[in-house]
């Protein structure tokens, strides 16, 4: 058993429809199109959203139950360091300190966005990028 899952099982799955759809979908937002006027803020927003900050996000739910189940942050290798170095611990409009993956793009994203078309342009791509996450989590509302 790994996670409350038998290994087997684990090692024989298959994607589903939805998470290939997911991963199709996420492609597509990140295929680079240099001749975009915002290309760069969209690909590091992309990258800061969808990579990291929900990364750490998801992360911090996964934690709590692998918790239960005798891993911890000395003796998981994947989600508690994970965990601790993509969550974001600052807000967006505030001076961060260089700590975590989030909060590295978060100060990237700063130097980006100086008028205010980027920003809500910013705001729509993590828009974006967030409704593909749900679709794949709704996948198991089923
Ligand atoms: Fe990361």
């Amino acid at each position: 058993m790994l996670l409350g899952i038998k290994k087997q099982s684990i090692n024989s799955s298959s994607p589903t429809v939805e998470t290939m759809q997911t991963i199709l979908t996420t492609f597509q937002l990140l295929q680079r199109d240099e001749t975009e006027p915002l290309h760069d803020i969209r690909l590091v927003t992309i990258l800061r959203f969808w990579g990291e900050v929900l990364v750490g996000e998801e992360y911090s739910v996964y934690v709590k139950r692998i918790k239960r189940m005798g891993l911890n942050e000395r003796n998981s290798h994947f989600f508690w360091p994970h965990y601790k170095h993509d969550t974001k611990q600052a807000s967006f409009h505030t001076t961060v300190d260089l700590n975590t993956h989030s909060d590295q793009f978060t100060v990237i994203l700063q130097r980006l966005l100086i008028t205010s078309e980027m920003i809500d342009f910013c705001a729509a791509v993590t828009k974006s990028v967030s409704e593909v996450r749900m679709g794949f989590y709704d996948q198991f509302k089923k």
